[in-house]
């Protein structure tokens, strides 16, 4: 029997690198607002050495990287290798030849260093085992070095989630991973929701002057109406509501569409700029006091 780890990374490598591949234009578009938020609130330094934890497609590896300059030094580490293989060739076609990438579940692998920073946007949270990650980062970091981190806040304050999750509640009977033999994501997007839990981890992980900053904007979740349908069906709480209820789900399906519609019609824009709905991070800092 596979053990919880390599059950989450399956999941990180098939079927959802497929849905993000598929819906990268929104993930990576629209909720990389947050992303930016954070590195606006704590830059990244001209020659920094860097590392970006679960970095998907590398997009903020790049941006990180653009930011330390050719002097610096940025990684950019992922469990799943299909996000690495497309990191790795769009950093090289960009030439940005001081932005590495490497295979590897962040948990357990060794990740060099010193780096003056640890970054992570909607990465932490998907980690199974977070206790082993922080304390694994922060042997990684130099003396005074710090850990910033994007996360999602508590799901009322998510409606662009939490809407389409309840949404899909009402109609498909919810069945828990553990009853099915399907891969999933891990802990989920609101892992790391709670500022006094987590708060205590990383403090219990040794990290010092631990902080937390609510950041509250609007995302777009689709360029129309039918798109931000088909991105809360595919992705998220819903997304994985739907794909684990499996044959019932399939047949449920086009009674949840036109209920996403209704529920999601809310947050059209009538200037025809797409659908924006309410979102709500954290943005962590702490310290290794070295
Ligand atoms: C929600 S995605 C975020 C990707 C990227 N940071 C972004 O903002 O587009 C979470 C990422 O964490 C990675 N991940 C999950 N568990 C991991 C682990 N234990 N070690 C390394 N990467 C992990 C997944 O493969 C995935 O790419």
């Amino acid at each position: 029997m596979k053990d919880e780890n390599a059950i989450i990374i399956e999941a990180w490598n098939t079927v959802l690198f497929e849905k993000f591949s598929r819906f990268r234009h929104v993930l990576t578009t629209g909720l990389s607002a947050h992303g930016y938020a954070l590195l606006a609130r704590h830059p990244i330094a001209p020659g920094a050495r860097v590392l970006d934890l679960g970095c998907g497609f590398g997009d903020t590896t790049q941006d990180i990287a653009r930011a330390a300059g050719a002097g610096g030094q940025v990684v950019g580490i992922d469990c799943a290798a299909n996000f690495i293989e497309v990191a790795r060739s769009e950093a090289e076609a960009a030439g940005l030849s001081w932005a590495s990438f490497l295979v590897g579940d962040v948990q357990f692998e060794p990740l060099g260093g010193p780096y003056d920073r640890a970054f992570s946007r909607f990465g932490t949270m998907f980690f199974n085992l977070p206790g082993a990650v922080l304390r694994n980062v922060r042997r990684s970091l130099a003396p005074g070095a710090e850990l910033t981190a994007v996360v999602w806040r508590r799901r009322e304050d998510n409606p662009w989630l939490f809407a389409a999750e309840q949404t899909v509640r009402q109609i498909v009977p919810v069945v828990s991973h553990e009853e099915t033999n399907e891969v999933h994501c891990g802990p989920g997007p609101f892992a790391w929701s709670g500022a006094d839990t987590v708060s205590d981890l990383l403090r219990s992980a040794g990290y010092e002057r631990v902080r937390f900053e609510r950041c509250d904007l609007e995302i777009c979740i689709g360029r129309t109406l039918g798109e931000a349908v088909e991105f809360s069906m595919a992705l998220g709480p819903a997304g994985e509501i739907l794909r684990l209820a499996g044959a019932e789900g399939e047949r449920l399906k086009q009674q949840v569409l036109a209920a996403m519609q209704r529920t999601l019609t809310e947050f059209e824009r009538a200037d025809g700029s797409g659908v924006w709905a309410p979102s709500s991070t954290w943005l962590i800092s702490a310290s290794n006091p070295g």
